[in-house]
């Protein structure tokens, strides 16, 4: 995954580029480096570790003086992190550094061609073929040796280039990786994601697979893979560096979890016109709709727990066949599929590897295409054929939170206007289900308010072994996403299992002391999975149960129960989800894990 950053303008470049590495760390934090011209000198520093060590190391870049230069924090996937392997590489010469956000699949043959033309290899990275091939190509023209070294390149990379023969002249380049160019005044700049840009500047540039940019104080200019400068349209960015900042919370993730309600409002209401659901993003006709006979649902990780506890919403209400699949399964499945499938697509990055490959092979075999995706612009925003945007502002921490329940919402939305358009729905039902929508962001509100035990609680919990999360209907799939979410930040083994499937199995497990989490938030099955916790219980585990106010026997049958409001149970894993968020939190804080950047993790994955 890695995150690149780059800078040219009037001031120290180092203090820019180490700010805007601290806000792409979600993206890799195994080391680090930066690379600053200053004059006909490269000042080159890197470090295994994350940001504050480079920080240490450079002095918080004073160290590393000069206007121009271009930084990197790296999630390893070519070799061991440590400081060889960190970036920026230099050419043999020296006169060359490139940061690298991606893979080149053709690394090795590169590497042979270039060992065989007396070149040396420090490190173990596919990124040190780049830089070599620059100086290879190198005759006195960079913007010509930057396109050479492109056209040689296979795989999915964003690269910065900075050469000691043109000081404060920088180079972006992307291909099948995020890039976003900053237009200043008198600065300019280049990024993995907006969060490191928009605090110099809302002016930004997205630019396409196959274009590169040379950038210096005065200006940028983009061009096409033969060369040509290309005319790119300007766009404003609405998010503010406040919203990727921490505001006063010890961690963003709980930031994040709290700002829900207010994400879930924005996401919602414009879309809400008259008692009316106005998709104008994605504005299907009745007889389009009328047209699929299948909808398919994919994504990775959250994002697809997100679509697999929507689908018992649009299933039920549209009537129509809903299947999930992951996304890296689906891209190599060879997919049943024609001009009568719709396929939606989650991703809060709109960045994913696997989501994107999948749904450029959904195209290809005819399916409609609707995304799902929190970052305006993204490459998977921009593949797909209609997109409905989560305003769930930036994400910042690695474990996703508002992202999930943003795009839960989006699909209860979703479900209701498809529904309607087919002419499933009663008009009072519409109506009904409707008003249950608008009351979400509340109930989400409340659910927050009434977790004030769950720090005693995760205290009680402490570390153990394993953690079972059991539930039926939409609250197993809600199970799968708290299991995880545990998994992620703790490193609890954390398993998630239908409440009905545990007889033929994991029940094997429970032993006196085993911690089990129930959720009886889906009222219509509420006397099977109190059934289900009985039966644990009988084992000795201890039970933290989840049940809708009002149910009296939660607190009978479970050692702990937390109320949730009693919603539409369809979209009951939208408030559900909110104690299992907190709960991982408040256990990984125990803990004393790294709640914002768990181990080996990275929030936005490139690579395959
Ligand atoms: C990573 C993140 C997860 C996220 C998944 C999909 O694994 O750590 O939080 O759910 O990628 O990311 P996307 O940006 O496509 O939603």
């Amino acid at each position: 995954m890695c995150g690149i950053v780059g800078f040219s303008g009037e001031q120290q470049a180092a203090p820019v580029l180490l700010d805007g590495l601290k806000k792409l760390e979600y993206r890799g934090y195994d080391s680090a480096g930066i690379a600053v011209s200053s004059g006909s000198t490269i000042n080159l520093m890197k470090t295994q570790g994350k940001i504050v060590n480079l920080c240490e190391k450079t002095k918080d870049g004073a160290l590393t003086p000069g206007t121009a230069g271009i930084g990197h924090t790296r999630w390893a996937t070519h070799g061991a992190p440590n400081d060889t392997n960190a970036h920026p590489h230099l050419s043999n010469d020296g006169r060359f550094a490139v940061v690298h956000n991606g893979i080149v699949e053709n690394y090795a043959e590169l590497r042979e061609e270039l060992k065989s033309k007396g070149y040396v290899f420090l490190s173990e990275t596919d990124t040190e073929v780049i830089v070599n091939l620059l100086e290879y190509y190198y005759k006195g023209d960079l913007k010509q040796a930057v396109m050479k070294t492109f056209n040689r390149l296979e795989g999915a990379y964003a690269l910065g280039v900075l050469c000691s023969d043109c000081p404060g002249k920088l180079y972006a380049v992307k291909e099948a990786s995020p890039l976003i160019l900053g237009i200043g005044v008198g600065e300019n700049l280049f990024a993995s994601d907006v969060t490191a840009i928009v605090s110099y500047t809302k002016n930004v540039i997205y630019l396409e697979d196959g274009e590169f940019a040379e950038i210096t104080p005065a200006g940028v200019t983009v061009f096409d893979v033969a060369g040509r400068p290309i005319d790119k349209k300007i766009t404003r960015v609405s998010w503010d560096i406040e919203a990727a900042e921490k505001g006063g919370y010890e961690h963003f993730m709980l930031k994040e979890i709290m700002e829900q309600p207010h994400a879930l409002k924005a996401t919602l209401e414009p879309r809400i016109k008259d008692g009316r659901i106005v998709l104008d993003d994605c504005d299907i006709s009745p007889e389009k709709m009328k047209s699929f006979n299948k909808i398919l649902i994919t994504a990775c990780g959250s994002a697809y727990y997100a679509g697999y506890a929507a689908k018992y919403a649009i299933e039920k209400l549209c009537r129509i066949p809903v299947y999930t699949e992951l996304a890296s399964e689906l891209r190599y499945c060879d997919p049943i599929m024609d001009e009568h499938t719709l396929l939606i697509v989650l991703s809060q990055s709109g960045e994913t590897a696997d989501t994107k490959a999948a749904v450029e092979e959904c195209k290809k075999r005819g399916a409609t295409v609707i995304a799902i995706v929190n970052v305006v612009g993204s490459s998977i925003a921009r593949l797909a054929d209609h997109v409905l945007y989560t305003w769930a502002g930036p994400e910042i921490a690695v474990a996703t939170t508002k992202g999930y329940t943003t795009q839960l919402i989006v699909l209860y939305l979703f479900a209701l206007y498809a529904a309607d358009k087919l002419g499933r729905l009663e008009a009072v039902e519409y109506s009904r289900l409707l008003k249950e929508l608008e009351l979400l962001p509340g109930a989400v509100q409340r659910t927050l308010d009434r977790c004030r035990e769950l720090p005693e609680i995760a205290k009680a919990i402490g570390n153990p072994r394993d953690m079972f999360f059991i539930g039926r209907n939409v609250d197993s799939a809600v199970c799968l996403e708290g299991a995880l979410k545990m998994k992620e930040i703790s490193y609890i083994h954390a398993e998630a299992y239908g409440a009905g499937e545990l007889k033929h199995g994991p029940i094997a497990l429970l032993e006196e002391g085993t911690q089990v989490v129930a959720l009886a938030c889906y009222e219509p099955l509420l006397d099977k999975t109190m059934s289900n916790i009985k039966e644990v219980k009988a084992r000795g585990a201890e039970v933290l149960a989840l049940a809708p106010e009002g149910n009296r026997r939660a607190a009978a049958e479970a050692d702990e129960v937390i109320y949730i409001p009693s919603t539409e149970p369809l979209f009951a894993p939208l408030c559900s989800i909110i104690p299992l968020q907190l709960l991982s939190y408040y256990v990984a804080k125990e803990l004393g894990c790294d709640i914002d950047k768990p181990k080996n993790l990275a929030k936005s994955v490139t690579v395959e």
